[in-house]
């Protein structure tokens, strides 16, 4: 059997049928039906030859999933206050990104906007009561409530949100948010004074208490002449790309309840007050594994020597200067569950550090002797009792890179070993590449893992996916 497309028709037709199925409170295609239904009655030879069209009427037709192709649907309330009108220009803007809208209007949000704007634009029929005998039959408001993968409240005025923290029902909207067991976004928007108000800021507390996401509202001018301030709605567009990030599936978190210690950068090794011995390192490497490891739930401290990055979003950061300093905040961190040393730590500071900056004489150079720093790879790795399970350095060689790693992993008593060729021509050092090997202890073997050259940020998804994997496997 043939399928009308809606979409395909001509736009006098379209804009025919919008209207009279928004005057009728019904779904365009149920016009459709309607009106097919209808031509055949009028034709007698034809309607035995069908069995009649299904009864647009009938309860049970009212409340049909808005789609089913498998999209996600939003049942959209809106509330009564000015910026009703961006909820119009939100339903645009959600159809957009094919998530299908479902128009809930509160009586006092039909002062500002009509259904039958919200009706044509979602090309569904809207709701406006809770005591409608249609949509009632089959408890339309529990239906609106959960026939959906979100509902947002835009604008959520101050008075919904009162409604909502203290549990009331007695319109639509508020019966379809306390029956509500999806996720719930809302856009507040009103005037300044109401939103600072004492009685807005306990239930907005409240609310977000409650588990319920909430974007803006902005800083701007009011619709009132002259008042300006926070409490303008967010524009329909931030409202959709909010709803679009609570409707992606959650991403998973392999590392959820795991410490995870990393630290990047070099050290700075102090001279005198001004000077310092230092290296090449950027911090790059750890600061994308340390947001690697965020972004797969774990609880992150990243130790970081002296670099121009700025702090990954839900990673405590701790800076540093020199070696001593790094392995001391390393030791505070503890317990981990892993441990990934990416920092560059100077092997060597000057033994006899300047007070005051060391000046030119006529006596010669300065004699910089030299002692060795704290190894924290070792330290950490031959720790007995607060050792985290799985230890990682990362070994950076100019020169004979698998065989100094493999040297390594025994010499220091790590896990594993990240190793990477630092020779200036490769740019590793500063640059975005890296090309690495992962070298993991076998029994008394050391298994070698070449990986092909990526972004650092690749490198750091790979070895947290890694890192999960072996915990998956030994857990
Ligand atoms: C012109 C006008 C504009 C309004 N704008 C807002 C507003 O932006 N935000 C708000 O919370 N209330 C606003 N109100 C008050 C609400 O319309 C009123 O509290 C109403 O009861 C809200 O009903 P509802 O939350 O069921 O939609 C406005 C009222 C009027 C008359």
């Amino acid at each position: 059997m043939a399928s009308l497309t809606i979409r395909k028709l001509d736009e006098t037709v379209k804009t025919y049928l919008r209207l009279r199925s928004a005057g009728n409170g019904r779904s365009v295609e149920e016009e459709v039906r309607v009106i097919l239904g209808e031509l055949i009655q009028g034709r007698p030879e034809l309607a035995g030859a069908t069995s009649s069209p299904p009864s647009v009427d009938s309860p049970a037709q009212a409340l049909r999933p808005v789609s089913t192709s498998g999209e996600r649907n939003v049942t959209l309330i809106i509330g009564g206050g000015i910026a009703a009108y961006k909820a119009l220009d939100l339903i645009r803007r959600l159809k957009e990104r094919h998530i299908g809208v479902r128009c809930v209007l509160t009586k006092a949000a039909q002062q500002f906007v009509t259904p039958l704007s919200a009706s044509a634009l979602s090309n569904e029929r809207v709701y406006t009561d809770l005591f409608d005998a249609e949509s009632e039959f089959d408890a339309g408001h529990i239906r609106l409530a959960r026939e959906c993968d979100l509902i947002v409240v835009a604008p959520a005025t101050a008075d919904l949100m009162a409604k909502m923290a203290h549990g009331h029902a007695d319109d639509l909207a508020s019966a379809i948010l306390l029956a509500a067991n999806r996720p719930i976004l809302l856009a507040p928007a009103m005037n300044p004074l109401m939103w600072n108000n004492a009685a807005t800021r306990r239930n907005v507390l409240q609310l977000r208490r409650d588990g319920v996401h909430m974007i803006g509202p902005n800083a701007g001018e009011m619709a009132e002449a002259g008042e300006a301030g926070v409490g303008r709605m967010s524009e329909a567009i931030e409202i959709a790309a909010a709803a679009v990030d609570i409707l992606r599936p959650p991403r998973p978190r392999p590392l959820a309840d795991k410490r995870v210690l990393i630290t990047a950068g070099p050290t700075h090794e102090a001279i005198d007050p001004v000077r310092y011995i230092a290296n090449r390192s950027s911090g790059k490497q750890g600061f994308a594994i340390a947001a690697a490891a965020q972004a797969a739930g774990a609880d992150v401290t990243l130790v970081s020597g002296p670099v121009e990055l700025r702090d990954p979003a839900g990673v405590t950061v701790i800076r540093v200067e020199s070696a001593r300093d790094m392995l001391h905040r390393v030791e505070a961190a503890l317990p981990a569950d892993i441990a990934i040393f990416a920092a560059a730590v100077a092997d060597w500071r000057v033994a006899n550090e300047g007070e005051q900056k060391l000046k030119k004489t006529s006596a010669g150079m300065p004699q910089l002797a030299l002692v060795e720093n704290p190894d924290i790879l070792a330290t950490i790795s031959k720790l007995t009792d607060k050792r985290p399970p799985l230890v990682i350095g990362f070994a950076a060689e100019t020169e004979h890179l698998i065989d100094n790693a493999k040297a390594k992993i025994a010499r220091k008593g790590c896990d594993w070993i990240v190793a990477n060729d630092v020779s200036p021509a490769t740019g590793v050092m500063g640059g975005d590449r890296n090309t690495v090997h992962l070298l993991t202890r076998d029994g008394d073997d050391i298994k070698v893992d070449s990986w092909p050259v990526m972004t650092k940020e690749q490198v750091a998804t790979e070895l947290v996916a890694t890192i999960a994997k072996t915990l998956g496997k030994t857990s």
